[in-house]
């Protein structure tokens, strides 16, 4: 988008100095001071023409100034440019009128494949409110990624594998369950879990009973149908409760391929591993060891029980996502705790030689700490009452709190459409907290502050939507008969709309960072600016009557209005984006 502004100006450069306009757009860039709009360095160009850079400078500031829309000074060696208002906005608005998607795609990840490796939660347990990280940021970066031309693929590698589900089913056994005691279960996941703490309370208690326990683990992993049967039913408990959560967070997955998927494919990987000569007994285990790669200690590739572990799984699943996918990039968004995992398989990975090694990035994050207000501090579970709180049950306290808010605000609304905003405001607020801040930070969650909506919330830039689409809503009331397509972009000559362009043109740039760094906070921080410059738009109009959007002159109205569009338009992109829903109304 910035593009849009600086091409002419380059151009008009390039063909003055008689030098190939590449040469000359490749400089321009934003400035040091924010009070200018673009920049050009003379020192290459003047070497090119023989001339000492102010001197040359000097010349191209007149040059640029004999063009309508245009001030140029020069400052030493540097020439700095601005540009009209007006102009900035008939650069502008027209394409973004066209499309305003425009101002959130970029073409730089096209023909590429991504691999995205998101919320992966282990199953026959809840997913706790610490779940929101890995699932947010995930699916923010999918849909970025897909914004930015890449071809993505979303993967849950569900954790539903190990020794747990020969205790489940031994315990499932003892007592004597059917599939309609699970079925009846007010909640089959719940159900599952105490379950689960009753037989490993009874299996210390009675080596009897932790023997059953590892005879039911053996079958399972034997493939014994009785045992693959209750798994399998254990699983599809847990998954129907995860996607209820899901698809109140807006999530979904292309592919839901588990750690069991792979049980019985990492013979190939281990023995490769074996033919290289790179597997080595420790202690009845099988490891790889990585000392020359500077680690301290070796990558376990297989128990001394003959078990396989986490790292062996995530190397068979890369494997077999390279070969079905043919990935140029496989993240991995998971805890920065896991961080000497994922830095002991790419090592692996790397010593077999699969060509993908460098594609692979552990996207890693820092924790989430929730307010306590019974100790009055922040704690890493979140408890209501000193009991542990689900993901799903801050999500509906979130709501809970947020339609108090819409109560209040918009008594008018109908039923229907209160419980609708009262969601999408709840869900915006736990979800942006999560992506407003780089990821490697921890993050701290307390309701009123992510339900702020003086701070730099989601419900704030959800309600700085609402706002414009209530302006949009009156102009029809204000000028019947006028319309918004009579506007002319020359029109906007407010030093504040010229801000809110730019604003919007800088989010070009925030969504490639997002993919450059997979770091969503690049779109939430750039998204909060864009709200920031309109919110100063919005109070000149206060302040002064001719300032106002909906101001007396019907023809300027029209434009204004034209840009509120535009604005509102780009901020519900931005915001699907990340993972919010942009209510009209709040
Ligand atoms: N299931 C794992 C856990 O809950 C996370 C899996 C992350 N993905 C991966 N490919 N290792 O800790």
């Amino acid at each position: 988008m910035l593009q849009l502004l600086a091409q002419p100006i380059a151009d008009t450069i390039a063909q003055h100095l008689d030098l190939p306009v590449h040469q000359v757009a490749d400089l321009l860039g934003p400035p040091s001071r924010p009070a200018l709009d673009l920049a050009l360095p003379c020192f290459v160009l003047a070497k090119a023409k023989g001339l000492p850079p102010p001197q040359l400078a000097a010349q191209l500031a007149e040059v640029l100034n004999a063009q309508p829309g245009l001030t140029a000074q020069a400052a030493g060696p540097f020439l700095n440019i601005g540009i009209d208002p007006a102009l900035v906005a008939r650069t502008l608005v027209p394409p973004l009128v066209a499309d305003p998607r425009l101002a959130l795609r970029s073409t730089s990840g096209q023909g590429q494949r991504v691999c995205i490796d998101f919320s992966s939660p282990n199953i026959a347990k809840h997913l706790a409110f610490h779940h929101i990280r890995s699932t947010m940021l995930g699916n923010a970066l999918s849909r970025c990624y897909a914004a930015c031309g890449w071809q993505v693929t979303r993967i849950n590698f569900l954790g539903d594998w190990g020794t747990a589900f020969g205790r489940l089913i031994a315990g499932w056994m003892r007592e004597g369950f059917s599939l309609a005691d699970l079925d009846g279960a007010e909640d089959p996941v719940t159900f599952l879990n105490e379950l689960y703490v009753r037989i490993s309370q009874a299996a210390k208690a009675d080596p009897q009973v932790a023997e059953e326990a590892r005879a039911w683990s053996r079958r399972l992993e034997d493939g014994d149908s009785t045992a693959r049967e209750l798994w399998q039913l254990f699983k599809e408990a847990s998954l129907r409760a995860f996607r209820k959560v899901y698809a109140l967070l807006g999530v979904d997955f292309d592919s839901w391929k588990g750690e069991a998927f792979y049980e019985d494919k990492m013979q190939p990987v281990l023995s490769e591993l074996q033919q290289r000569g790179l597997l080595v007994e420790d202690q009845g285990a099988l490891v790889v060891d990585l000392s020359e790669q500077g680690f301290k200690k070796p990558c376990l590739i297989q128990r001394a029980d003959g078990g396989s572990l986490y790292a062996t799984r995530d190397l068979a699943a890369c494997d077999d996502r390279f070969a079905e996918f043919a990935f140029d990039r496989s993240l991995y968004v998971v805890d920065l705790g896991q961080s000497l995992h994922f830095q002991e398989w790419f090592a692996v990975a790397g010593r077999l030689g699969r060509p993908y090694v460098d594609r692979l990035r552990h996207v890693g994050f820092g924790v989430v700490l929730m307010w306590n207000d019974e100790s009055q501090g922040w704690a890493k579970t979140a408890t209501r009452n000193g009991v542990p709180m689900l993901l799903v049950d801050v999500l509906e306290e979130a709501v809970t709190r947020a339609r108090a808010v819409v109560d209040e605000k918009n008594p008018d609304l109908d039923e229907a459409e209160k419980a609708a905003v009262a969601e999408a405001v709840g869900m915006g607020a736990v979800i942006f907290n999560d992506l407003k801040s780089g990821r490697r930070n921890d993050v701290k969650f307390r309701f009123e502050d992510a339900l702020n909506m003086q701070g730099e919330t989601g419900p704030y830039l959800q309600y700085a939507h609402a706002r414009l689409c209530s302006i949009e809503r009156r102009f029809g009331d204000t000028y019947p008969g006028a319309a918004v397509a009579e506007a002319d972009p020359g029109l906007l000559t407010l030093a504040q709309e010229k801000s809110v362009l730019l604003a919007l043109a800088q989010l070009q740039k925030a969504l490639d960072k997002v993919v450059a760094e997979d770091e969503p906070s690049a779109l939430a921080q750039a998204l909060l600016n864009l709200a920031a410059t309109v919110s100063s738009w919005l109070s000149a109009g206060n302040a002064e009557r001719s300032a106002r959007v909906l101001c007396d002159d019907a023809a300027v109205a029209a434009s204004r209005c034209q840009l509120v569009g535009v604005v509102r338009a780009c901020l519900a992109e931005g915001l699907q984006l990340l993972g919010l829903r942009a209510p009209e109304r709040m």
